[in-house]
C-alpha cells in the first residue's frame, strides 16, 4: 500500500470530476476518482480515505433511485466535502431538504460571507478578502432546509445554502464548483479542505519516483526483460527512463521509425536515449515499408488503419529479433484509466481510431507494465524533470502516433512529406522565436492537397497550400485556435513561401474544437 495519505472522490457523473483530483493534485494531495457504483462500504474500508469529495452528477436526490453514496461513509470520522450534487446528496443523506429545480442558475455568481461562524471556520481561510468571492454554479436543485448540525457560512444571492459546514464532523458542502477556473479562488478552498482534513502534501514526484521504482521492481522481479515502444513523445520517454532506472538493461526500447516523424525527431530520441541515458535501443527505419503500404490511400480511416497494422507487425519483428520480454511498457495515463460514470451506456462514435500498439501484448503472450497510470499529464512532465530529461523535452506539444500522414489529407507521398517536414519546421522556429512554444497546446503546418496559382519574382508558380494550425487546450478534448496576431502570420508565411519550395500559399486554420478536430484527419 502507498505511503502517501489518499483522498477519495466519489464520481455522480459531473462533466468536471477529473479536475477534482487533479486540483488536488496540485496541491500535493493524492486523489483517486471511483464511481459512486463501485463505491460500497467494503470499498470504503479498503481504500481508508483519510478525506472523501462527492463530485456534482446530473441525477436529482428528489428522484428514487438516485445514486448515493454508502451510509458507512457518514461513521467513517473523515471529512467530506460535497459539491454541487454532492452538496444535495449530504443533505438529503443526513436530515435536510432538497427541492426540486425551479432555480435553475448556471454561471457566474458572487458569494458572500454568512453567520458568525464565517470568520472563524477554517474552510474560509484566506477567502473573503476583497468581500466576496466569484464562484461558477451550475445546478438545478437547491438545499432548502440543512441538515442538523450545518449552518450557512457563505450565501449568494441565489443560493443562501452556497457554503454549508458542520465543523464538528468536519463535513462541507458548497453549491457551486470550486473545481473549475471560473472559481478563482477554488484551489485555495480545496486546499483549506485538505488541510483540515490533515494531510501533509506528501505528494510529490520526487517521493513517487522512489515509489514507482520499487512497484516496477516488485512486478517485474528479479529476471524477466521488459520492452518499451519510444514514440518520440514525452509519456513513453518518461517511462522508458523511470523504468531504466529500476531494472536497468534489462529494459529495451524500440523506436518504429514509420517516417512520418517530424524533422530531426528520431536523431533527438537516438541521441537522447542511446548517448545521454545509455539506455539499450533498437532505431527500426522503415520509413519505406510504410510509405508503401500508404501508396494509394487517401481515406483518414484507412491511412490509420494501415499505419496502425504496419506499426505492430513492425514492432513484434524487432522485438522477437531482440530477444522478446516478459513486459511491454506502455505510456497510459490516469485520464484513460478512470472509469466512467455512465447513466446511459450507449456505445459512443468512432471520430478517429487511436493508434497504439494494440493486441500486442497478448499476441506475443507479454503482460503489461504501466507505470504511469495513476498520473496526470503535468504530473508526467514534472516526474520527466525529477528523471532529468530536457526541459524542452518535457515541454514538447503533443504528436499523433500516425505522424505527419495525418497532416497530409490524400495521398501520402515522399514528395509531401519532405515540404511538410520542411515548412513546420520552419512554423515552429517562428513560435519559439516568438516565445509562444509554451502558450500553445499545439501547433503544426498541413499540407493540403491543393495546388494554386501564384506569382514569384516574374514567374507564375503552381503549388501547394499550406495549412497552419495552433491551438489551447487542456487536455486534447476540445481546443480553440490559438489568436496570434496578424505580423507573426504574415512574416511566418512569408518565410515558408520563400524557405521552403512547393508551397506558394499559406492559410491559417481558425477552427476551435468542437467542431473541428485538432487534427486535420
Ligand atoms: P483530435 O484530432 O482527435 O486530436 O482532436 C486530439 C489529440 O490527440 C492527438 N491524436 C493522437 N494521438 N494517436 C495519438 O497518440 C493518434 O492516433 C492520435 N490522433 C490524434 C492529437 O494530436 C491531439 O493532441
Amino acid at each position: 500500500m502507498a505511503a502517501h495519505d489518499r483522498l477519495l472522490v466519489i464520481d455522480f457523473g459531473s462533466q468536471v470530476t477529473q479536475l477534482i483530483a487533479r486540483r488536488l493534485r496540485e496541491l500535493g494531495v493524492y486523489a483517486e476518482v471511483h464511481p459512486f457504483q463501485k463505491v460500497d462500504a467494503d470499498f470504503l474500508a479498503a481504500f481508508a480515505p483519510k478525506a472523501v469529495i462527492l463530485s456534482g452528477g446530473p441525477a436529482s436526490v428528489t428522484e428514487p433511485g438516485s445514486p448515493r453514496p454508502p451510509a458507512a461513509l457518514w461513521r467513517l470520522g473523515v471529512p467530506v466535502l460535497g459539491i454541487c450534487y454532492g452538496q444535495q446528496v449530504m443533505m438529503a443523506d443526513l436530515g435536510g431538504s432538497v427541492e426540486a429545480g425551479h432555480h435553475r442558475e448556471f454561471g457566474r455568481a458572487f458569494v458572500e460571507p454568512a453567520g458568525g461562524a464565517a470568520a472563524r471556520d477554517p474552510f474560509l481561510d484566506g477567502l473573503f478578502e476583497t468581500g466576496r468571492e466569484e464562484v461558477w454554479m451550475s445546478h438545478g436543485d437547491r438545499v432548502t432546509r440543512p441538515a442538523p448540525g450545518f449552518s450557512a457560512i457563505g450565501m449568494s444571492p441565489g443560493a443562501p445554502f452556497a457554503i454549508l459546514a458542520d465543523p464538528a464532523r468536519r463535513f462541507y458542502a458548497v453549491q457551486f464548483h470550486p473545481e473549475v477556473h471560473h472559481t478563482p479562488n477554488g484551489t485555495r478552498m480545496l486546499g483549506n479542505f485538505v488541510r483540515l482534513a490533515g494531510f501533509r502534501g506528501d505528494w510529490t514526484m520526487g517521493a513517487y519516483r522512489a515509489e514507482a521504482v520499487a512497484a516496477i521492481r516488485a512486478q517485474v522481479g528479479e529476471t524477466a526483460r521488459v520492452l518499451c515502444g519510444l514514440s518520440g513523445g514525452v509519456d513513453s520517454a518518461v517511462a522508458a527512463v523511470l523504468i531504466h532506472e529500476a531494472v536497468g538493461d534489462r529494459l529495451t526500447c524500440v523506436l518504429v521509425d514509420h517516417g512520418l516523424l517530424r524533422q530531426g525527431e528520431a536523431a533527438e530520441v537516438v541521441a537522447l536515449f542511446r548517448d545521454s541515458y545509455n539506455i539499450p535501443l533498437i532505431h527500426a527505419d522503415e520509413g519505406p515499408r510504410f510509405l508503401a503500404a500508404l501508396a494509394g490511400v487517401t481515406d483518414p480511416e484507412a491511412k490509420r488503419k494501415t499505419i496502425g497494422r504496419l506499426f505492430v507487425e513492425v514492432f513484434e519483428a524487432h522485438a522477437r529479433a531482440a530477444g522478446g520480454a516478459e513486459f511491454l511498457a506502455q505510456g497510459t495515463l490516469y485520464p484513460d484509466v478512470i472509469e466512467s460514470v455512465s447513466f446511459h451506456g450507449g456505445p459512443s462514435v468512432t471520430i478517429k481510431s487511436h493508434h497504439n500498439v494494440g493486441g500486442l501484448p497478448e499476441k506475443m503472450g507479454m503482460k503489461l507494465l504501466e507505470p504511469l497510470r495513476m498520473l496526470f499529464k503535468d504530473e508526467v512532465r514534472a516526474l520527466g524533470r525529477e528523471l532529468g530529461l530536457p526541459e524542452a523535452f518535457v515541454r514538447r506539444h503533443p504528436f499523433p502516433g500516425p505522424g505527419l500522414a495525418i497532416r497530409i489529407p490524400g495521398e501520402v507521398t515522399a514528395e509531401k512529406l519532405a515540404i511538410l517536414r520542411a515548412a513546420d519546421a520552419v512554423y515552429l522556429d517562428q513560435i519559439r522565436r516568438h516565445g509562444l512554444y509554451d502558450a500553445i497546446w499545439q501547433a503544426f503546418a498541413a499540407l493540403l492537397p491543393v495546388r494554386t496559382v501564384g506569382v514569384m519574382g516574374d514567374g507564375r508558380s503552381y503549388d501547394w497550400a499550406l495549412a497552419l494550425r495552433a491551438v489551447t487546450s487542456v487536455d486534447g478534448m476540445t481546443a480553440d485556435s490559438y489568436p496570434f496576431d496578424h505580423a507573426f502570420l504574415s512574416e511566418t508565411a512569408t518565410r515558408i513561401v520563400n524557405e521552403v519550395r512547393g508551397i506558394n500559399r499559406v492559410f491559417y486554420d481558425v477552427t476551435s474544437k468542437p467542431p473541428g478536430t485538432i487534427e486535420l484527419e
